[in-house]
């Protein structure tokens, strides 16, 4: 069976590309990028999907309620037989409606090693703070900020004459190549929840 894979972002969108890549190139089988969804018409990354030829939509969330998007986000994801959400710089937080609509098939990946720094500019957040190693993490989402179980995490070192861009790029490279590993373990299913645990099920 060929898992169905929905991307949401509001921006950039190199994970999406390094997700698309990953799949052409087979390291995550079985699977295609089925549509990608941005709450941003103008995000850059809705024309790196529209130029690989995936279907892309914008749905501007401006004056709409939460669950009243999340709703018109999740009807086309339906339309589009999705059954795995990645979340790839997609800056909203989900709805519990949403979180219950693809129950543990929602993924996130976070510039950060989570729970450090939450939220927003999580890189500079890193750097004030003084910490010596940063990273990414990969998670499932739940109605929470940058919360759920945790499926991978990569370090990176801090260096003296890093600012918030070099430490940012380290970061993102390691970004692009943990969430292709994560959405392989949930796509193949070798994996338990254990509490917060995201253990191999082996
Ligand atoms: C990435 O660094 C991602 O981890 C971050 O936004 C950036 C999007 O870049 N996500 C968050 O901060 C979510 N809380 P991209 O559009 O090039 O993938």
């Amino acid at each position: 069976m060929t898992h169905r894979i929905g991307v949401l972002l509001s921006g950039r969108g190199s994970n999406f590309e390094a997700l698309a890549d990953s799949v052409s190139a087979g390291r995550i089988p079985n699977a295609e990028l089925s549509i990608v969804v941005s709450n941003k018409p103008n995000a850059p990354g809705l024309e790196r999907a529209a130029a690989r030829n995936i279907p892309t939509r914008a749905i501007p969330s401006k004056g709409l309620e939460r669950e009243v998007y999340d709703r018109q986000v999740a009807a086309v994801l339906r339309e589009y037989n999705v059954d795995l959400v990645c979340l790839a710089g997609y800056m909203r937080l989900l709805s519990p409606f949403f979180v219950a609509a693809f129950p543990q098939r929602i993924l996130n990946i976070h510039p950060s090693l989570l729970p450090s720094f939450p939220g927003l500019e999580s890189q500079k957040q890193a750097l004030d703070y003084g910490v010596k190693f940063a990273g990414c993490t990969v998670h499932f989402v739940d109605e929470n900020l940058d919360a759920g179980p945790i499926i991978l995490q990569a370090v990176v070192p801090v260096l003296d004459s890093d600012d918030e861009h070099t430490l940012s790029a380290r970061i993102l490279k390691e970004e692009h190549r943990i969430y292709t590993q994560a959405v392989k373990i949930v796509l193949e299913g070798n994996y338990k929840i254990a509490g917060r645990r995201v253990l191999d099920s082996v």
